[in-house]
């Protein structure tokens, strides 16, 4: 038997928040539905946010609706309020993922609210899903700076598991603990992912790491020993929240799943079409940087798919 660990593609979302590039909508649904059929787990298609502070998803609602058709269960975007959770929902997507931060300071910075208001709106929101899609549309809740803040400096253990703890009560579906400006490392995440996965029981934890100090691979690996087997990544490494100062790409879809699938994990993705659509999303976006090793590199020789190396 071999054991499976989850990919979620965040690129059409936390990739696109910081490049110079408007990505035109068919691009947007084209990099999700070729990311599904790549065999990733789901995709954050969009962020339902103000176009005027984030011109980039103007077009969320075209992008999610239309994701949400092609892709199915697959698709989820991205709401800092009740305005952002009612659009998503009302688009069709399967998922919505909630977003607030740990740090009161990134929080006021990102979203405009303190922790008590946004995990009074995060209960106005489930409010809402139960009365318009309950059974339909998941509702993931994501901790923003949970391993530190380029704002406020140390982020306290306790503060991130009280909000966990107070998601779960609300009702979040899931939890996605998330290090923003790549400050975690991989003792940290061993016992805070521990904790983490003992307080949320059997509903999903998913890390998001970045890949700003160069630790974001070695943080895969200590989440996973402390259990955690899904993991947002970035197609050729974009990403970065604009309202924290010096954020950087999460970690690169392809080079993830590389050590995932190395390590044993069935992830089910093709990295060979992974690394086609990154040539296409490196030739739409011009003048950004990317990250990553694989798609320069190649895959090794000896390389093998965990599901064929159990054979
Ligand atoms: N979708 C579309 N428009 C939205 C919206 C949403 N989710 N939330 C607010 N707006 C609009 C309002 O309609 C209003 O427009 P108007 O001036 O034309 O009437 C304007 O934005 C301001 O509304 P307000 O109620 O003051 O906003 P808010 O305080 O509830 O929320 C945020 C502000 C959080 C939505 C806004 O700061 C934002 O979108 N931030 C983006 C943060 C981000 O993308 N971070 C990176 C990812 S974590
Ligand atoms: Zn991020």
């Amino acid at each position: 038997m071999v054991e499976q660990a989850h990919l979620r593609e965040v690129g059409p979302r936390d990739g696109l928040q910081m490049v110079g590039t408007i990505l035109p909508a068919e691009r947007k649904i084209d990099w999700c539905r070729r990311t599904v059929a790549a065999g990733l787990h789901r995709v954050e298609v969009t962020s339902f946010v103000a176009p005027s502070v984030v011109p980039q998803f103007a077009d969320a609602a075209e992008v999610a609706r239309v994701a949400a058709a092609v892709l199915g269960i697959e698709a989820s975007a991205l709401a800092p309020n009740l305005k952002g959770a009612e659009r998503a929902i009302a688009s069709g997507v399967a998922a919505v993922n909630f977003v607030m931060s740990a740090s009161e300071a990134h929080n006021l910075a990102n979203v405009r609210r303190s922790r008590t208001q946004s995990l009074e709106e995060f209960a106005r929101i489930v409010v809402h899903r139960d009365a318009v899609a309950s059974g339909r549309v998941l509702l993931s809740g994501c901790i923003a700076t949970s391993f530190g803040c380029t704002i406020a400096g140390a982020v306290p253990e306790a503060d991130v598991l009280e909000i966990a703890e107070r998601y779960l009560a609300i009702g979040a579906d899931e939890l996605i603990i998330a290090d923003t400006v790549g400050y975690a490392n991989p003792a940290q995440v061993r016992g805070l992912m521990s904790r983490i996965l003992s307080i949320a029981g059997d509903r999903p934890v998913t890390c998001h790491f970045h890949d700003t100090r160069g630790l974001g691979l070695a943080n895969v690996v200590s989440a996973l020993e402390a259990g955690v087997r899904c993991f947002d990544t970035s197609l050729a490494g974009l990403g970065g929240c604009p309202f924290a100062p010096g954020a950087s790409g999460n970690i690169d879809t392809e080079d993830t799943a590389y050590l995932l699938e190395s390590l044993g994990f069935d992830t089910g993705v093709d990295i060979a079409a992974l690394l086609e659509l990154r040539r296409d999303v490196e030739s739409w976006l011009p003048g950004e940087q990317f990250g990553g090793n694989i798609a320069g590199a190649g895959l090794p020789k000896t390389y093998r798919p965990a599901a064929l190396a159990a054979r």
